[in-house]
């Protein structure tokens, strides 16, 4: 009932993001349909909690993303030191994903793990700002 300053385009354009880190992931690991279950099943589980957790504390559950994001940096991090020892194989990156982040034809995992790291960063950044702004409200 008053206005959000923008926040929910903000937020849309961050959930399309997201899914399309999503959808990235799924063409390179190609989860078998048990582990496509266990993912709907962790989405419908933290779905329900978080709508629950931002009707008591938007500015907690802000807060708590911003967190998530923060480690999500690390992990993409961790995993960019995997690519590079040769744990993980560097292979070609989906076309959705040179698509989305218009990146070169021939650009490899290493190059989605950098741009997707980038997103999450920014994301950290407008989730702990909008805690912020809660908090001093
Ligand atoms: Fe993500
Ligand atoms: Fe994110």
């Amino acid at each position: 009932m008053q206005d959000d300053d923008g926040w929910i385009s903000t937020l849309l354009e961050e959930a399309d993001n997201e899914r399309m880190h999503l959808l990235t992931f799924v063409h390179i690991a190609q989860p078998s349909w048990f582990e496509r279950v266990l993912i709907i099943i962790a989405q419908g589980v933290f779905y329900n909690l978080f709508f629950i957790l931002y009707l008591f504390s938007s500015r907690v559950a802000h807060r708590i993303v911003g967190y998530l994001e923060e480690e999500a940096v690390y992990s993409y991090t961790e995993y960019l030191v995997g690519i590079d020892a040769g744990t993980y194989e560097n292979v070609a990156a989906p076309q959705i994903a040179i698509d989305y982040w218009k990146l070169p034809a021939d650009a490899r995992l290493r190059d989605v793990v950098l741009v997707v790291r980038d997103d999450e960063a920014k994301h950290r950044d407008v989730n702990h700002d909008f805690a912020n702004q809660l908090q001093n409200a």
